[in-house]
């Protein structure tokens, strides 16, 4: 049978087509604008992530033997808010993950309700790009569209929704909601009434790997597939993208370098970092997660090659790159704003530490360590909490440099295992869908079966030691900044 996976992501939909044995047949994807109306924040259109969706889907599923695909399923961006009015239309543009707009309703949940309520109530505490704080905003900002919302749903959920007819999502994104219990993997009755909305207004919850339906007949003959095929709930990109990593079970960990950045750490039990630095999530395998999440990952690589030296030939921009360790030149990668560890939406890029021989050379190596170095922040976090991390997966855009994979093995000193195929949330969403379809009996059985590391790439002792040196300054860089940050704003 076939399976596919949609991975919804901030600049692209990427479809991936999948065989019973787990060997991938077909990618393609398809490209969507994101509008930044004001100075930190980000919305998009979900008609877009719709109209591309299905165009992906026709392509992807062009020349396939169409009676074979059994199910579809998910990654998606996480925490975007979309709202739909009693006719199920969009009522305004979504509100992406990296937006910073409501920095006063976190105020609010972090400060007034609390975070030790939050957090007992959610296993987190308020971010501004969470859903919550948005519900608040639009609750505060725009009353009329608050009036009229009768579903409110995550990005990857309203394309299953016009996929299936079936208002759902599932345990992993809907975590990062802050209205939803994660430990009960329930929705928080307590939350609910602080954001004044009811159990109605939100979707019905799945473990990842359940199906929700079956698609609307009207969809199945327009892609030409039988109307039996499976919409599977999927999953928050991070958490598919670990499935698609065999990030599953206990202790292991992936690093997504896309848009956003991530540092996610599995577990078989449910466990919360006591200062709320990391998010505590359900897993899309049955269980749970931490993860750090840091804004803008290979999202400033792209910033800096495209819109700022110009050029779209990151490999020849890297091969300029010297000495690894002995750069002195710094970057905070917070072009968003940051969330993990500073939770902090005006900390704002910096480069620190030219001098009249720095070469553009030198400023893209510090942009790629400055990435680096901020997962290495989160990492810290995992450490402090007793979490020991000897090796790691990796996927991403970001992920296809070797470069990078190098620094990163050396800052984090740790093994960074390089799988066969770096897909990620696309590959852990068809993973999902044939979970679903009783190909495989659990997301830890599939990912046994699928996923291969094909390489590692080792530390090196005497580097490693140059960039903890590295470390030990960048990490003063934040700090000494911090105060400027809010007077920039
Ligand atoms: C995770 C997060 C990002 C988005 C990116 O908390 O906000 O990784 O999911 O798509």
């Amino acid at each position: 049978m076939l399976y596919v996976g949609v991975d919804l992501g901030t600049s692209a939909v990427k479809l991936l087509l999948m065989d019973g044995e787990g060997q991938i047949q077909k990618i393609v994807s398809r490209e969507y604008p994101i509008e930044y109306p004001h100075p930190g924040w980000s919305e998009q259109n979900p008609e877009d992530w719709f109209d591309q969706t299905m165009a992906g889907l026709k392509e992807l599923l062009a020349d396939c033997k169409k009676d074979q695909v059994a199910g579809i399923s998910f990654g998606g961006q996480m925490h975007g808010l979309v709202i739909l009015d009693e006719e199920d239309r969009v009522i305004r543009p979504a509100i992406l993950w990296n937006d910073g707009r409501t920095w006063e309703e976190c105020d609010y949940l972090n400060h007034v309700i609390g975070k030790e309520k939050l957090s007992e109530y959610t296993a987190n505490i308020s971010f501004t790009g969470f859903t919550a704080p948005k519900i608040l905003w639009v609750k505060n900002k725009e009353p009329e569209h608050f009036a009229r919302i009768r579903k409110i749903m995550l990005p990857k959920d309203y394309i299953a929704y016009r996929l299936s007819g079936v208002h759902c999502t599932d345990v992993s994104d809907a975590s990062g909601m802050l209205l939803f219990d994660v430990k009960n993997r329930r929705w928080s009755k307590e939350m609910m009434e602080i954001c004044g909305v009811r159990e109605d207004q939100l979707a019905k919850v799945y473990e990842s790997y359940e199906a929700v339906g079956n698609l609307l007949p009207e969809i199945a003959k327009e892609l030409g597939v039988p109307e039996s095929v499976k919409v599977v709930a999927g999953a928050g990109d991070n958490a598919a993208a670990a499935v698609g990593t065999g990030t599953v079970g206990d202790g292991m960990c992936n690093i997504s370098l896309g848009t956003s950045g991530t540092i996610f750490i599995s577990s078989e039990k449910f466990g919360v970092d006591k200062n709320n630095a990391l998010h505590a999530f359900a897993h899309a395998d049955g269980h749970y997660h931490l993860m750090g999440c840091m804004l803008s990952a290979a999202s400033c690589n792209k910033w800096w090659m495209e819109d700022i030296i110009g050029t779209e030939d990151y490999g020849a921009e890297q091969a300029k790159i010297g000495k690894l360790g002995e750069n002195h030149v710094y970057f905070l990668p917070y072009l968003m704003g940051e969330r993990s560890p500073h939770n902090n939406p005006n900390a704002r890029g910096t480069f620190i530490g030219m001098t009249m021989d720095t070469t553009r050379a030198d400023m893209t190596q510090a942009v790629l360590e400055g990435v680096a170095f901020a997962l290495r922040d989160s990492f810290e976090v995992a450490k402090s909490l007793g979490i020991h991390i000897e090796r790691t997966k990796i996927c991403g855009g970001g992920a296809k440099s070797p470069l990078w994979k190098k620094m990163i093995a050396n800052i984090m000193n740790i093994r960074v295992d390089v799988i066969e195929s770096e897909e990620g949330p696309s590959l852990g969403g068809a993973m999902l869908a044939a979970v679903a379809c009783g190909e495989y009996e659990s997301v830890e059985a599939a990912a046994r079966k699928i996923v291969r590391v094909i390489d590692t790439v080792e530390p090196e002792p005497e580097l490693a030691a140059k960039y903890e040196a590295r470390y030990q300054q960048f990490k003063q860089i934040y700090p000494a900044c911090k105060p400027l940050f809010d007077v920039i704003r």
